[in-house]
C-alpha cells in the first residue's frame, strides 16, 4: 500500500456522519491496518500536512493520531526523515512451530477453577423470602451511618484515604478487641485483630499463609459452600467430617489422618444450627496442639440467639495459640459493607499484618473509621438488640406458620440462633425439586443436599431465612412454599425422583 492508498483507505472507512470524533476513527483503522499487516513494517507514512489535505480533516488530528502511534509503538518517527510503520509481529522465539495440521490447542481454565464454577453455590437473588443468611437491610440505620460519614468526610485526614498497612484502623481494632473480649470471650489485644473485607477474605488469607497447596482441610458435613470454595480454590485436600448433636464428629479413621487445618463454626452450626459441646471443643484443641492442627472458627452470625446466652468462644479455650477466630459485620450491618475481622495468635500478628496488606492491598480505611465511631457511639450495639428482637419475632411467626400448616411432622432444626433455620423433609424427598418449583412461585430456598460433600448422607430440607421477611410477608409465603411441600410428599416417589 502506497501512500495515496493509505488516504483511499482510510476515506472509504470513516464515517462523518457518526458521533465518534475523528481523531478515533482515524487512530483506530490505522492501529487495524498495521496489526494485519496491510501498512507493512517499514512503510514510510505520509506527511501529517499530506494526509490531512486528502482526508479534508485538520492537520491537528492527524498530528495527534501519529503521537499517539508513537507512543503505542505502532509507528516510529526519526527527525528529518519521517514516520515509518514499526515492526510489530511477534519475535521468532516466542513461537514454537506446530505441524502445519495440529489442531490448535484453545486456552483452557485451570482444574481448580472448573471446580470452582461447577460447585457454585451464590444465588442470583440475594433478598426477599426466605432467603438465607440475609439480615433485614431496609432496618439499617442509614440516617446515623450517613451523618457520621458525612462529619468524616467534610474534613478527611489524608491519612484515611490511603492503603491500609498493619491490619486496619488502630481505632477499630480497638473497639472490636473490646467488643469480642465482652461478647465472645475471645482472648484477644487490639494488635491481634486483623480487618478484613469479610469471612471469605478471612479464610482465604489464612489458608494462603498457613498450608500449602496439596494439604488436607477438614470441613464440616455439610458446611457453608462459599468456605468450602475458598479453600478449595487455595489447593487444599478437602476431607468431609460428619457433625452430630454435638458438632463435629471426626471417626477414628479420619483421626488416623491429621489435617493441616480445620474450618469448624462451634457457635452455630453451619447450615444445621447446632452448638459444638464443650467435650467436643476440648477434644478438638487438644487433637489440634497433638499434631499441629491450624482450627479456624467461623463465628459468623453469634450475635443473634434468642434464648440462652451462646457458649464462649472455642479461640477463649485455646492456650496452645493454634485458633484463627473470623467474625463479620456482615450480618450485624449490612452484607454488601464488606467488613470483617480475625483474631490471630500473638505469634503470628507481624506475619498476617504483612500478608494482609501484601496480597490484598487494603484499603477502606474512610469505612473503617465510620464503623469506629458507630461502635464508639453505642450505635451496633444498639441496632443488633433491635434487631434480635425483630428477628427473634420473625422466626416466631415462621414457626408458628410451620405448625399450624404440618403440625409436627416436619421438624424444624437450629432455630436457636442465627437469620435461618431448616425445615427436615422426610429422607426421600427431593429438596433440590421443591426449591426449584418454590422459585417458580417466587419464592427462594436453598435445599440442604447442596450443603454436603457426600450426598448419600445428606439429610433433606430446605433452608429457610426469616430475618429479612417483613412481618406480614412470612405467612402469605410460607403458605405458598407449603403447597409445593405438600405437591412433593404426597406425589408418588418415582416422580419426586425424575424431577432431581
Ligand atoms: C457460615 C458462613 N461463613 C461465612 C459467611 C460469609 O461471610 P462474609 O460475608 O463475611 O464473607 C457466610 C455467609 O452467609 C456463612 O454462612
Amino acid at each position: 500500500m502506497d501512500t495515496i492508498i493509505l488516504a483511499d483507505y482510510l476515506s472509504t472507512r470513516l464515517d462523518r456522519s457518526r458521533g465518534e470524533p475523528m481523531y478515533r476513527q482515524v487512530l483506530e483503522h490505522m492501529q487495524q491496518a498495521i496489526l494485519s499487516g496491510e501498512l507493512p513494517p517499514g512503510m514510510k507514512l505520509p506527511s501529517s500536512r499530506t494526509l490531512a489535505l486528502d482526508l479534508g480533516i485538520a492537520r491537528n488530528t492527524v498530528l495527534h493520531v501519529y503521537d499517539q502511534l508513537t507512543a503505542e509503538g505502532y509507528v516510529t518517527t526519526t527527525t528529518g526523515s519521517g514516520t515509518y510503520v514499526a515492526d510489530t509481529a511477534p519475535r521468532e522465539a516466542a513461537i514454537t512451530r506446530a505441524e502445519p495440521d495440529t489442531p490448535r490447542k484453545p486456552c483452557m481454565i485451570s482444574r481448580r477453577g472448573e471446580r470452582l464454577v461447577g460447585h457454585a453455590g451464590v444465588s442470583p437473588k440475594q433478598w426477599g423470602a426466605f432467603m438465607p443468611g440475609v439480615p433485614d437491610v431496609a432496618e439499617f440505620p442509614a440516617r446515623t451511618w450517613s451523618r457520621l460519614q458525612a462529619r468524616l468526610w467534610k474534613k478527611p485526614n489524608p491519612e484515611l484515604l490511603t492503603y491500609a498497612p498493619g491490619g486496619g484502623y488502630r481505632p477499630l481494632r480497638r473497639a472490636l478487641a473490646d467488643y469480642l473480649r465482652v461478647a465472645r470471650s475471645v482472648k484477644c489485644a487490639p494488635d491481634q485483630i486483623i480487618v478484613t473485607t469479610g469471612i471469605h477474605q478471612s479464610i482465604d488469607l489464612s489458608v494462603r499463609l498457613l498450608t500449602d497447596v496439596g494439604d488436607r482441610a477438614w470441613v464440616e458435613d455439610p458446611c457453608y459452600w462459599g468456605a468450602r470454595s475458598v479453600l478449595e480454590a487455595s489447593g487444599l485436600t478437602l476431607a468431609p467430617i460428619p457433625v452430630d448433636d454435638e458438632g463435629l464428629n471426626p471417626s477414628a479413621r479420619d483421626m488416623e489422618k491429621p489435617p493441616r487445618v480445620a474450618l469448624v463454626t462451634p457457635s452455630h452450626q453451619y447450615p444445621l444450627g447446632m452448638v459444638m459441646s464443650l467435650a467436643r471443643r476440648r477434644a478438638l484443641l487438644e487433637f489440634a496442639r497433638q499434631h499441629s492442627v491450624w482450627i479456624i472458627e467461623d463465628d459468623y452470625d453469634s450475635e443473634f440467639r434468642y434464648g440462652s446466652r451462646p457458649l464462649s468462644s472455642l479461640q477463649g479455650l485455646d492456650d496452645a495459640g493454634q485458633v484463627i477466630y473470623v467474625g463479620s459485620l456482615g450480618k450485624m450491618l449490612y452484607p454488601g459493607l464488606r467488613m470483617g475481622y480475625m483474631v490471630v495468635p500473638e505469634h503470628l500478628v507481624e506475619t498476617f499484618r504483612v500478608g494482609v496488606a501484601e496480597l490484598y492491598r487494603e484499603g477502606q480505611l474512610m469505612q473503617q473509621a465510620i464503623l469506629t465511631e458507630f461502635i464508639l457511639d453505642g450505635h451496633l450495639t444498639s441496632h443488633v438488640r433491635r434487631m434480635r428482637g425483630l428477628y427473634g419475632e420473625r422466626r416466631e411467626i415462621l414457626i408458628n406458620a410451620i405448625r399450624a400448616r404440618f403440625g409436627d411432622t416436619l421438624a424444624v432444626r437450629g432455630d436457636e440462633a442465627g437469620l435461618h433455620f431448616v425445615l427436615e423433609l422426610p429422607g426421600e424427598a427431593d429438596d433440590r425439586a421443591v426449591t426449584a418449583q418454590a422459585l417458580g412461585a417466587g419464592v427462594v430456598t436453598r435445599p440442604l443436599v447442596n450443603y454436603y460433600m457426600k450426598e448419600a448422607d445428606a439429610r433433606r430440607g430446605l433452608m429457610l431465612g426469616y430475618a429479612c421477611v417483613p412481618n406480614e410477608q412470612i405467612a402469605p409465603n410460607f403458605s405458598k412454599l407449603a403447597e409445593v411441600i405438600e405437591r412433593e410428599l404426597t406425589a408418588p416417589k418415582q416422580r419426586i425422583r425424575q424431577q432431581a
